[in-house]
C-alpha cells in the first residue's frame, strides 16, 4: 500500500450517475454514441484544417486547436465513465484520480484561453479589418496556442499542489463519475474551508470572469458590425452566434461546478456531462454545419480521398 503523507485512503469510489440498470443501459448507449461522434467530428475538423491550404487562416487554426482540446477534455472522463457503467466496483486509484483532475484542468484552462483567442480573432477581423493580417499572423496564432497550454498547466498545478498532499483517511466516496477538486477536497480529513476557497477563486472566478469578458466582447463586436451594414450583419451574426452558443454552453456548467454556493451537489455531475459530452460534440456541429468555407473544404477533402482511391 502506498501511503501519501500518512493518509490511509489509496483509492476512491466513483458513484457514477445512476444505480438503476435500465438507466445504465441507456447511458451506455448515449455516451458511446456521443463519444464516437466526438472522436469523428473533431478528427474531421483537424484533418480538414491540416490538409486544406484554403483553411490555413487564424480562425480555422484556432478552431482545429479547439477541436483537439475538446477531444482531450472529453477523453479525460468519458471512456472511463462508459467502462465504469458496467463494472461492478467503480474504484479509481488515488494516483489516477489525481491524474484525471490534473488533465481536466490543463485542458479546461487551455480551452478557456483558446475561446478568448477566437474572440480576439473575430474582434480584429471585424473591428480592425485593416490590421487583421498584421495582427493575426501565423506567429501570433502560435503564440496564443502556446500561451493556452502554458496557462492550462499553471491553472492545473496551482490547484493541484494544494490537493496532492491532503490527508485522506476515509470516507472515500467521490459521488460523481469522475474526480474533480471540489468533491475530492471535501473528502480530506481536515478543515478544508480555505482550500475550497482556493478552488472557487481559481476555477470559479476565472471561468466566470472569462465568461463575462467574452459575452461583453461579442456584444461589442455585434454593435460594431451593426454600425456598418445590414449585409455584413447577417453573415457576422451567424459566425458570432455560433461562438456565443459555445461560450454559454461551456461556461454554464463551470458556474454550477465551481461557483454556485448552494448545496446542489447532487446536480452538478449532470451539468458536468455538458462540458465533457455535449460541447465537445456541438463544436464540430455548430462550426461546420453553419460555415460555408468549412462545408466547401469538406467536399473538397472527400473528393480528394475518393479520387485518390480510384487512381491506384
Ligand atoms: C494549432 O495551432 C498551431 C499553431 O498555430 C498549428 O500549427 C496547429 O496546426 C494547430 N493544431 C491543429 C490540431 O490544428
Amino acid at each position: 500500500m502506498d501511503q501519501v503523507n500518512g493518509s490511509v485512503v489509496t483509492e476512491f469510489v466513483l458513484l457514477g450517475l445512476t444505480q438503476s440498470l435500465g438507466m445504465q443501459v441507456f447511458l451506455f448507449l448515449f455516451f458511446s454514441l456521443f463519444y464516437v461522434g466526438i472522436i469523428l467530428g473533431n478528427l474531421f475538423i483537424m484533418l480538414t484544417m491540416i490538409f486544406d491550404s484554403h483553411l490555413h487562416s487564424p480562425m480555422y487554426i484556432l478552431l482545429a486547436n479547439l477541436s483537439f482540446i475538446d477531444l482531450g477534455l472529453s477523453s479525460t472522463t468519458v471512456p472511463r465513465m462508459i467502462f465504469d457503467l458496467f463494472s461492478g466496483c467503480k474504484i479509481i486509484s488515488f494516483h489516477n484520480c489525481m491524474i484525471q483532475m490534473f488533465f481536466i484542468h490543463v485542458m479546461g484552462g487551455a480551452e478557456l484561453v483558446v475561446l478568448i483567442a477566437m474572440a480576439y480573432d473575430r474582434y480584429t477581423a471585424i473591428c480592425k479589418p485593416l490590421h487583421y493580417l498584421t495582427t493575426m499572423n501565423p506567429k501570433m496564432c502560435m503564440l496564443l496556442i502556446v500561451a493556452a497550454w502554458i496557462i492550462g498547466v499553471i491553472h492545473a498545478v496551482s490547484q493541484f499542489v494544494f490537493v496532492i498532499n491532503l490527508p485522506f483517511c476515509g470516507p472515500n466516496n467521490v459521488g460523481s463519475f469522475y474526480c474533480d477538486f471540489p468533491r475530492v477536497i471535501k473528502l480530506a480529513c481536515m478543515d478544508t474551508y480555505s482550500l475550497e476557497f482556493v478552488v472557487t477563486a481559481n476555477s470559479g472566478f476565472i471561468s466566470m470572469g472569462t465568461f463575462f469578458f467574452l459575452i461583453v466582447s461579442y456584444i461589442f463586436i455585434l454593435i460594431t458590425v451593426r454600425q456598418h451594414s445590414a449585409k455584413n450583419l447577417s453573415k457576422a451574426f451567424i459566425t458570432l452566434s455560433a461562438h456565443i452558443t459555445v461560450v454559454v454552453l461551456f461556461f454554464t456548467p463551470c458556474m454550477f461546478l465551481y461557483v454556485w454556493p448552494f448545496p446542489t451537489k447532487s446536480m452538478d455531475k449532470f451539468f458536468a456531462i455538458v462540458d465533457f459530452v455535449i460541447t465537445p460534440l456541438l463544436n464540430p456541429a455548430i462550426y461546420t454545419l453553419r460555415n460555408r468555407d468549412m462545408k466547401v473544404a469538406m467536399r473538397r477533402l472527400i473528393r480528394q480521398v475518393v479520387s485518390s482511391r480510384e487512381i491506384p
